[in-house]
């Protein structure tokens, strides 16, 4: 694919994981490291596109060209994604968003006490950002990822329709030494009337072969 198949688009991509504050000094996150996010964003900047990145916090630096948007919590990750989705031709959700947030954040350090041996923490479920993004009008083409542990294809299918996708990026996480928190990775892609198996491979060249399917179902 040429360096201007994505020429005059915009791509939003969300990466890296989400804080959720406990209280002031505490927070509840994952181990995710934001570098398949950032290799797609790199991909598509490598493909002539405008890209913006909202990245929860991780230690990487941001692909040249590419505009980056810090947030921490799944609301803020929410509210940036509706802001620049709504202008955006591709909005990628990559991000490892944590599902549920504290439901009263403490503004004190919560202290440990003679009295209290057990703790309870209240979770409220976050928004699904990438469902909310496929919700907007007009709808950008949007690609979420999948990770499972088993009946990839069915559980991935059944998330596309869902939340309303237009492809979905599938792993297995019960395979150690790819995915999450690696360097590597192999990816299951489906679309609604089509498939294609990306192989083991380094993040990069991956989020290669990922944005060309995503420039032939937008050429289609
Ligand atoms: O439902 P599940 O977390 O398995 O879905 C994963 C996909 O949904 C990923 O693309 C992830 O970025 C996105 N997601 C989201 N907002 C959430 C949860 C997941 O955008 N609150």
């Amino acid at each position: 694919l040429s360096e201007q198949s994505l020429q005059g688009k915009t791509v939003v991509i969300t990466a890296g994981p989400t804080r959720e504050a406990i209280d002031p000094v505490r927070y509840i996150s994952n181990h995710s490291s934001g570098k398949m996010g950032f290799a797609l964003a790199s991909a598509a900047k490598g493909l002539g596109a405008t890209v913006k990145i909202i990245s929860g916090p991780v230690n990487l630096t941001t692909p040249s060209g590419c505009e980056r948007f810090d947030v921490s919590s799944a609301l803020d990750m929410h509210q940036r994604s509706l802001e620049l989705g709504a202008t955006c031709d591709i909005f990628i959700a990559c991000a490892a968003v944590a599902d549920y947030r504290v439901a009263e954040v403490a503004s004190h350090k919560i202290k440990k006490t003679d009295n209290n041996d057990a703790l309870q923490i209240n979770l409220l479920k976050n928004p699904d950002i990438v469902a909310d993004v496929a919700k907007l009008t007009p709808k950008p083409f949007v690609l979420g990822f999948a990770a499972e542990t088993q009946d990839l294809e069915h559980y991935a299918r059944d998330k596309m329709q869902r939340k309303g996708l237009d492809m979905i990026a599938a792993n297995d996480v019960s395979i150690p030494g790819q995915g999450f928190n690696s360097s590597d990775n192999a990816l299951q892609v489906y679309w609604p009337n089509g498939q294609s198996v990306l192989s083991l491979n380094d993040k990069q060249r991956l989020a290669q072969q990922l944005m060309d399917l995503v420039v032939q179902q937008i050429d289609k």
